[in-house]
């Protein structure tokens, strides 16, 4: 995979967000996979203002979701749709009907991961998909030691996500939901191109696994290892525990002008 080091959380933004406009700019209908938490938000900012510059026409984008909460009330404000619809939908202006992402409140929880699958695929699959990388080194919410050859399922999030997670609710861990349903590790390496992001010192050891440890169902993320597209972009504090971070660097900073992330 290739490891793009970056000197922080914006500059990171910056570039995945470039990587995405010059797929609309070829694909204008092209389906953008997002993701939740704090480190993409740099990402859609960035995106946002290409958008407003006139940059890139982004009216023909796609947005899809690549996890959701299950059993939050219907709009509630920390429900995956109604963070994606916030942060990403809105600021692009593209409407709710260019947006796709699972049903957390259906009663067929089952059915309900079948169809979203069965809708990624429909609606051609995804182009490029954003992730976030847990400090226990799951991707969507695909904990340690999910199948690497999952599809989209229900789960049950560590105690360790949840703490992580309880910062959005409050920091009241009673009213962090216990289950989701996250796009299977099968289905995030049946996108184009995956483009992981993660900045900060506490990210780190999950990064380093992650690039250089064993392909592992210990660490989702390590899945990466079998794309044949796979960018990881990091700030210095997350890439501080890479071995071959000199390596990354000397490869990025000569690297051929035609070759995009
Ligand atoms: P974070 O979440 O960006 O808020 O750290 C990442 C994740 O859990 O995938």
């Amino acid at each position: 995979m290739e490891v793009v080091i970056v000197p922080d959380a914006k500059a990171g933004g910056e570039l995945i967000a470039e990587a995405m406009a010059a797929l609309v700019r070829r694909k204008p209908d092209a389906l953008l996979g997002v993701a939740t938490g704090s480190t993409p938000l740099p990402v859609y900012e960035a995106l946002a203002a290409k958008v407003r510059a006139g940059e890139v026409d982004a009216s023909r984008a796609r947005v899809c979701q690549l996890d959701e909460y299950v059993g939050l009330p219907a709009g509630h404000p920390e429900s995956y749709r109604a963070v994606v619809l916030r942060e990403v939908v809105e600021p692009l202006g593209l409407s709710e009907a260019s947006f796709m992402g699972p049903d957390g409140s259906a009663e067929d929880i089952v059915a309900a991961c079948e169809a979203y699958d069965r809708a990624l695929a429909a609606a051609g699959g995804v182009d490029l998909q954003l992730l976030g990388i847990g400090t226990d080194g799951h991707i969507g919410f695909n904990e340690p030691c999910s199948s690497l050859a999952s599809r989209t399922r229900i789960k049950t999030l560590t105690e360790q996500t949840r703490i992580d997670n309880a910062r959005f609710f409050d920091d009241d861990m009673d009213q962090v939901p216990h289950h989701v349903i996250t796009q299977g590790i099968g289905t995030i390496l049946d996108a184009r191109h995956l483009v992981l992001l993660a900045t900060g010192e506490g990210k780190a050891e999950a990064v380093a696994q992650t690039v250089e440890g064993p392909l592992s169902a210990l660490v989702p993320a390590s899945a990466l290892q079998l794309h044949r597209h796979a960018t990881v972009v990091v700030d210095e504090a997350a890439a501080s525990k890479l071995k071959l971070a000199d390596y990354f660097r000397h490869t990025y900073a000569n690297k051929p002008a035609w070759q995009g992330l």
